[in-house]
């Protein structure tokens, strides 16, 4: 987990252990199209998406999580999805994060990763697809005030984020 753009908007950073293409054309809730440009790092495997859940914003708070990486089969999905088990929204992470089934109407957005292979780093260029911010703070103002402190849940995040494992970043998270 990172947060970026601001410091409450919380994304996935993934490894899937293997070369992912790009997608030419993701569909967006209102019709229009985008390309994603795949993963990258020396492997081409590493890829970012927003951890905010197209469906109803639901997202990973330090209290509990109910979207989440998946890699394992379940009675839901074959395994290696982003999984919202807020109402069953599934997302593949190697295709875009495309809605594979459930009630979301378009992508996670995506966050465009670049990879510097002589210092081995990553950074965060900006979004792809449909970014759901706006939606998110007017929907989560009181809580994100309470958790980040009058107007600064939508700081951007600066020269740097850290990334934490899910476990580290919230107390529980919900499988199924
Ligand atoms: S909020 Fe994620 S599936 Fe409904």
């Amino acid at each position: 987990m990172f947060s970026y753009p601001f410091a409450a908007t919380p994304c996935f950073l993934l490894d899937l252990g293997r070369p992912v293409a790009a997608a030419a054309s993701l569909l967006r809730a209102d019709g229009a199209t985008y390309a994603w440009s795949g993963g990258v790092g020396a492997r081409h495997s590493v890829v970012a998406f927003s951890a905010i859940c197209a469906h109803k914003l639901a997202y990973p708070t330090r209290e509990v999580s109910f979207i989440r990486f998946q890699p394992s089969r379940s009675p839901t999905s074959d395994g290696n999805v982003i999984h919202c088990c807020a109402d069953h929204s599934v997302y593949d992470p190697a295709a875009g994060a495309r809605v594979v089934s459930g009630p979301a109407p378009q992508p996670l957005a995506a966050i465009l990763l670049d990879y510097d292979p002589e210092r081995d780093e990553l950074s965060a260029l900006g979004t792809v697809g449909a970014e759901q911010f706006d939606a998110f703070f007017r929907k989560y103002d009181f809580k994100l005030t309470l958790d980040y402190g009058a107007g600064k849940a939508r700081l951007p995040v600066g020269a740097t984020t850290v990334v934490r494992e899910l476990t580290e970043y919230c107390r529980q998270t919900i499988q199924c």
